[in-house]
């Protein structure tokens, strides 16, 4: 850290509103002065989450989540602080400039010529798409398939042409080194021993640009124009730095909003599929591009939507890819329906041949995945029937997290297969306490400070006078545990009377949590008296325990005299301590 200027970080954290920033994600409810939603980061079911837009923090009063705006995007889309200062300064538009000494940033600095790179070949593969004489035969395919041309912009569908080092030159051109278009994975090599020359991997492809949820392109997906037994029929980028198949959903980037509202997707296996159903205005959908479910892609999926609808090939293999995909998509919580489409259609040719109602019809009566296995079964009769959907179920129920739901679906599972409730439930492997859903919320720690620490935390975090006040008396953690935040909090840089979001973010988020709560408690009028106030108030507490202290010890037995008269001293000198601290504020402020 440190490598992004604080000056870059204000100007972003200034350049985002948290109210818009949160807004994007899912929806708030103005009350009041503040805004209010259900926690993201907890389970609960009246709203416990705040967002204050004077202070420009979020806090919730359930499970204790809080900070500013930077650390709402760290840990909602779970990124480090320097991915989260340049998500929402790319969202204001500003550019972050970092330091390049050292090797991460060098590491941050091959990313964004990476990055660079794959949105410049986007383009470049969109205008031989739209605009370029060979890019015809592209054009046909496309209206063979009824994308139109605004379709293809607004995806930035393109076309590699049928060349080796087309795109190569133009890269080079654009003073991207050898090197890193290699990495970038646009490049092959040929046979190392005799000829290494680099050439394109895509050629004489339909290109789809991959993107990340935050819209940047990182790999290519490339189809094939004219069936060809030979040639794969789709072409992908090889794992790179930027890019990883298991962590991509394709379409995310365009899809985030809608899924948040419908708390569901519906997941496509194709990306033609997707932007067909997107096209056609069912917009809560992904794809995982041909591959199973990831534990990752769950993960990220988990963030927008509760239910998930799995939209596969009626085949074998769309049927096996929706088993491999369960485990992942159960053990995140989200409860996953599967949606059945005529035999042999996929949703892009239901919805050319039979419209986006016809679509959306088989979307309504998706089935649990539970009773659909049962549906789909040949004979619930036949005892190896029975034990293989009993083998093959039970381990996934004892995935399902929501403990209401698990029973009910075991009883179905019992009733249907006219089987006792206990041999459902040892096929289950013995699941952990972890999956109640109770035991799920794993309660955030929480900082405990004495009343008066709190209100001086407060004062010191959005008052500069009681600030400087507080931050000429003695340290405050000598004189109560707990004291450790406020000297941390009159130890920080503020600019401007802003606390450093840099600074916040580095902390322990336990401290982060208590700072950025303490930020969003009501402002007390008169701050400085009322931080003389209160500190003298501490000091005095403090001075008397320690007189209890020494009071006790005059009557331990075999005490001696001398030690009598010291003890009676100190006793004195505390006492003279506390009138000092508790004259009335008006004589002075002095302690
Ligand atoms: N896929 C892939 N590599 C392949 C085949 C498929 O990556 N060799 C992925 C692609 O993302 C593709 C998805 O799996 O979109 C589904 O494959 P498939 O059903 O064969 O293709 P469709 O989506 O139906 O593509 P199209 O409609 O263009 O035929
Ligand atoms: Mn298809």
């Amino acid at each position: 850290m440190g490598l992004i200027s604080e000056e870059t970080i204000q100007r972003v954290v200034e350049a985002n509103d948290i109210v818009d920033v949160i807004g994007s994600y899912f929806p708030l409810k103005r009350a009041g002065t503040t805004f209010r939603a259900l926690c993201p980061f907890h389970r609960e079911k009246t709203p416990s989450f705040h967002v204050n837009p004077a202070r420009q923090s979020f806090h919730c009063f359930g499970c204790n989540a809080g900070g500013g705006v930077l650390r709402f995007v760290m840990d909602y889309e779970h990124v480090d602080f320097p991915t989260a200062v340049r998500r929402m300064a790319a969202r204001a538009g500003i550019p972050v400039l970092e330091d390049v000494g050292g090797d991460a940033g060098a590491g941050r600095d091959v990313r964004q010529r990476l990055l660079a790179l794959h949105a410049e070949a986007a383009e470049w593969f969109h205008h031989r798409l739209i605009k370029s004489p060979e890019g015809g035969v592209a054009r046909d395919y496309l209206k063979s398939r009824a994308i139109t041309s605004a379709v293809a912009k607004s995806w930035q569908l393109g076309y590699a042409p049928d060349s080796w080092d087309a795109l190569l030159n133009f890269l080079k051109e654009r003073k991207f080194t050898s090197q890193e278009i290699g990495e970038s994975g646009l490049s092959s090599k040929g046979d190392e021993e005799n000829d290494s020359r680099a050439y394109s991997r895509f050629r004489h492809r339909l290109m789809f640009p991959i993107r990340n949820d935050y819209g940047e392109v990182i790999a290519f997906s490339g189809r094939v124009l004219v069936a060809d037994a030979k040639a794969a029929k789709y072409v992908n980028s090889p794992e790179t730095s930027l890019f990883t198949k298991g962590r991509v959903l394709y379409g995310l980037d365009k899809t985030k909003r809608d899924l948040i509202e419908k708390k569901a997707a519906i997941v496509c296996e194709g990306q033609i599929d997707l932007i067909s159903a997107y096209e056609a205005g069912v917009r809560h959908v992904i794809a995982p591009q041909g591959t199973a479910f990831t534990a990752d892609q769950a993960r990220l999926l988990k963030r927008f939507v509760d239910t998930v609808l799995l939209c596969f090939d009626s085949d074998t293999a769309g049927q096996a890819a929706i088993l491999r995909s369960l485990p992942a998509l159960l053990s995140q919580g989200l409860s996953v329906k599967i949606i059945t489409l005529p035999t042999g259609q996929d949703p892009d040719s239901l919805i050319r041949s039979q419209g986006a109602e016809a679509f959306l019809r088989t979307v309504e009566s998706a089935q649990d995945f539970f009773d659909h296995a049962l549906t789909a079964s040949g004979s619930l009769e036949s005892p190896t029937e029975k034990s293989r959907l009993v083998r093959t179920l039970g381990p996934l129920l004892a995935l399902v997290q929501d403990a209401t739901l698990r029973e009910g679906v075991l009883g179905r599972l019992a009733s249907r297969l006219g089987l006792p409730h206990s041999v459902i439930r040892s096929s289950m492997k013995p699941s952990k306490s972890s999956h109640d859903e109770e035991s799920q919320e794993t309660p955030v720690e929480r900082l405990t400070l004495s009343a008066g620490m709190e209100i001086l935390c407060h004062l010191a975090l959005v008052d500069q006078d009681a600030r400087d006040w507080l931050a000429e008396q003695e340290s405050a953690s000598a004189m109560e545990a707990g004291g450790e935040l406020l000297d941390k909090i009159l130890g920080a840089p503020f600019l401007d009377g802003q606390l450093s979001m840099a600074w916040l973010a580095a902390l322990p988020a336990i401290e982060e949590r208590a700072i950025s709560a303490l930020a969003l408690h009501r402002t007390l009028p008169d701050a400085l008296e009322r931080a003389i106030v209160t500190w003298r108030g501490l000091k005095a507490r403090k001075l008397t325990q320690m007189s209890e202290g020494l009071k006790s010890r005059l009557s331990q037995p075999g005490i001696t005299a001398a030690e009598i008269t010291k003890i009676q001293k100190q006793i004195l000198d505390l006492k003279i301590q506390v009138a000092d601290v508790q004259r009335p504020f008006s004589e002075g402020s002095a302690a």
